[in-house]
């Protein structure tokens, strides 16, 4: 067995109603002014009011940033830093998905390193010394799994991508994980990001990075999305079913985390840097067509996948049980009726975009640890098969 290390060092707070009770936590971890970053969809929920009144009948001194924008972009990320200079707060929650989550990551690494998120991300010419703001995350989404990774994603608008600022120190110190707060998640955005959370857990899973510890991680977060995913959709409010989802999002997460992702995350980043695709909705879309390139780097890691969803492998060659894996995931998106065509999203995804993807999805960092070797054609070719 290779070397590795593994890391998961967030405090995991999972419970029905813990959002509401947020005091004690704010208090272990000495922030005597917490300044709450959220979006303009989230603000408006009801679990996001409920959570505001908990936090007023606790008494606890808040301030309230309610503009992080999805997909955050630079601008957006160095403007909010002042704010939350200016706020005197000691420290930050985030509400929401991945977008608000990175935004807070990105506002909380800025207020104790100088100049801009930009100098921060991937290839820029700073990197995180200081330890950030404190920083805990309330998730309103089941997928970015973005309450317990080093990543914050940011979108460069100058140049058309979406880059991250990874380091250990955005890891939040707790995610407060409360199923109250994704009972009215819309259905679109349950499925797509359920769907993102499935896909770190099978790149994670086939990286070139995997080792145990990642693929015990990555096996749970794989069968409890199968099992779960069309429930927390098409019967919102069933607790267990969004309990079960909320915690999948952090076993994918804590998998992706210490294995890496692959060419599924390299397009999709790429695609939503030129055609602002959602995320969960370009990985769930391009998922089928990289596992298919994918499988034969690793024949029983995917016929494993098969039957972690549900699939009988029964008598089957690694490769026949890899095809049901590639069937399987299809079924799920379909089922959730998530588009399999580039020429189906609300921005469609074009051929003269293609050489930019292209372009993209060769300078991502973790194209390194696909299990197959991503070359300019490969790339190409499942962008062309799924543009039909
Ligand atoms: N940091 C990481 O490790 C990591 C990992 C994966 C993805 N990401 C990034 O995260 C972003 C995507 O995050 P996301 O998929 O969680 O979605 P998101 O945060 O972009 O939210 C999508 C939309 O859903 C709304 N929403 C979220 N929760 C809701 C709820 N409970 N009820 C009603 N509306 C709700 C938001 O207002 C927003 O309009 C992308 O920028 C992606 O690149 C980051
Ligand atoms: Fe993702």
């Amino acid at each position: 067995m290779k070397d590795f290390i593994f890391k998961l060092p967030t405090k995991i707070i999972f419970g029905t109603g813990s959002s509401l009770d947020l005091k004690p936590v704010l208090e272990q971890y000495g922030i005597k002014k917490v300044m709450v970053v959220t979006d303009q969809g989230i603000a408006g929920t009801k679990g996001f009011q409920d959570l505001l009144a908990g936090l007023k009948a606790q008494n606890v001194d808040y301030c309230l940033f309610d503009s992080a924008v999805a997909d955050p972009p630079i601008e957006e990320v160095d403007a909010a830093r002042e704010v939350l200079l200016q706020s005197g707060a000691d420290g930050v929650i985030a509400v929401g998905g991945g977008s608000s989550i990175d935004t807070a990551k990105a506002m909380c690494m800025l207020a104790t390193n100088e100049g801009s998120v930009r100098d921060y991300l991937f290839g820029g010419t700073k990197t995180v010394t200081k330890r950030p703001l404190p920083l805990l995350a309330v998730p309103t989404t089941a997928g970015s799994g973005s309450e317990v990774t080093a990543a914050s994603v940011i979108t460069d608008e100058q140049n058309n991508i979406k880059l991250s600022v990874t380091h250990e120190y955005l890891m939040p110190l707790a995610a407060i994980v409360d199923p109250l707060m994704h009972i009215g998640m819309p259905p679109m955005i349950t499925a797509s990001t359920g769907m993102d959370a499935l896909t770190h857990a099978i790149e994670a899973y086939v990286s070139l990075n995997a080792e145990p510890l990642s693929d015990m991680y990555a096996e749970k977060c794989i069968s409890m999305i199968g099992e779960n995913i069309r429930t927390a959709m098409y019967d919102p409010t069933n607790i267990e079913a969004r309990s079960r989802m909320a915690i999948a999002s952090i076993l994918g997460a804590a998998a992706m985390v210490n294995a890496g992702l692959g060419a599924v995350h390299g397009i999709s980043q790429a695609m939503g840097g030129i055609a602002h695709t959602p995320h969960g909705i370009g990985n769930s879309l391009l998922l089928p067509y990289v596992m298919e390139m994918n499988v034969a780097g690793n024949p029983k890691k995917f016929a494993r996948i098969a039957e972690l969803l549900g699939e009988n492998i029964t008598g089957l060659s690694d490769t026949d049980a890899a095809a049901l894996a590639v069937k399987a995931v299809r079924k799920m998106a379909s089922d959730l009726r998530i588009p399999d065509s580039l020429k189906d999203l609300k921005i469609p995804v074009t051929p003269d975009m293609f050489d930019t993807i292209v372009d993209g999805t060769m300078a991502y960092r973790l194209l390194a640890v696909n299990p197959v070797k991503v070359r300019r054609e490969d790339v190409y070719e499942i962008l062309k098969k799924a543009d039909h």
